[in-house]
């Protein structure tokens, strides 16, 4: 009985030098000393020992039980001094002032636009920046083999999925999903990110901001898609703004146009390109499911970081993309 106390006594102790977390130290001591531990059973053998052993026998539990009880406070007490809550804060002391931060200048611009289309009925649409061909190019009209594919064009994905992924180039993907999961009539926005391989200068990023404007419904003409890039340009850069309507070609629109607004630049009035618009194309009406002799539209898709340049006087487009704090801490 001497020696199994003995062993009992060592693997504990040598058990509990191992402990370094507050679990390990519960599970010692509810193994070794807690109500049905290994101390409590040595005890309760203590009633089966020689009546002439008793006393050295009782004498030697009694000296274990200290002995474990005081390493498990000790123990305890060293992994609390070391623990997370560490030296001791003085709560009283005054803090660090860390500064207010901000909006970034861009996501601002895409909440206020967002909200001049809301306040004309536009509600807010989402899609993915990885894209399938079908939204990117098939279904907006491009189809195999059109230039706009090319690889050099476009941040294509290498990989094994059943069809080819890519980094969207345009918004105008959200129109599809949109159409594809709503039944007209559709009046949506929807902002984003958007990838294309451009050299960087100030004029060019290789991600940029877009805001797709989409509205379905019967009836719907040029005039419905003029006045609402009007009212756009009015409600946004101020009531003096002069928009205007350029042909040119888009494949997903017929007929199409580039959207300027007459804007004082230092001074001087110029007419500055915004982005594309036109009609919404029957072949990408026909390719969503949408009857084009029922319903008609129009879309927009227009660059955001052009808008918040023209808006905020930024001249190079790169500064918004620097994280420099200095620069983003003017807006
Ligand atoms: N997706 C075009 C681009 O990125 C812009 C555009 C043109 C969007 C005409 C439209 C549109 O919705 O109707 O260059």
């Amino acid at each position: 009985m001497l020696d199994a106390l003995l062993s009992l006594e060592q693997s504990a102790l040598a058990e509990l030098a191992a402990v370094t977390g507050g679990d390990a130290l519960e599970k010692w001591r509810i193994a070794y000393i807690g109500a049905n531990g290994q101390l409590k059973s040595a005890m309760a053998g203590l009633k089966d020992v020689p009546k002439d052993l008793k006393p050295a026998v009782g004498k030697r539990l009694n000296e274990v039980k200290a002995a474990l009880e005081a390493k498990f406070e000790e123990r305890k007490a060293a992994l609390a001094a070391s623990g997370p809550s560490g030296p001791i804060t003085d709560i009283t002391e005054p803090g660090v002032d860390l500064g207010l931060g901000r909006r970034h200048v861009l996501s601002r611009t895409i909440d206020e636009i967002t909200d001049v289309f809301a306040r004309m009925g536009f509600s807010v649409a989402q899609g993915p920046e990885l894209e399938d061909e079908w939204h990117n190019f098939n279904a907006l009209n491009i189809p195999a083999g059109h230039p706009a594919r090319d690889p050099r064009d476009n941040f294509y994905l290498r990989g094994a999925w059943a069809e080819r992924l890519l980094l969207r180039t345009q918004t105008s993907t959200v129109q599809i999903r949109a159409m594809e999961s709503q039944k007209p009539p559709l009046k949506v926005v929807a902002t984003g990110r958007v990838y294309r391989p451009d050299a960087h200068d100030a004029t060019h990023f290789s991600m940029f901001h877009q805001i797709e404007g989409l509205f379905i419904d019967r009836n719907v003409s040029m005039v419905d898609l003029k006045t609402t890039l009007l009212q756009f340009a009015k409600a946004y850069f101020g009531a003096d703004a002069e928009v205007r309507l350029r042909p040119s070609f888009f494949p997903f629109t017929e007929p199409s146009a580039e959207f300027d607004m007459k804007m004082r630049i230092r001074g001087e009035l110029q007419w500055v390109e915004l982005g594309g618009c036109g009609m919404v194309d029957p072949n990408v009406l026909n390719a969503v499911g949408i009857d084009p002799e029922e319903w008609t539209g129009f879309a927009f898709g227009l660059g955001i970081e052009r808008i918040a340049m023209r808006k905020y006087g930024i001249a190079d487009i790169r500064w918004l993309f620097e994280n420099d704090a200095r620069f983003l801490r003017q807006f």
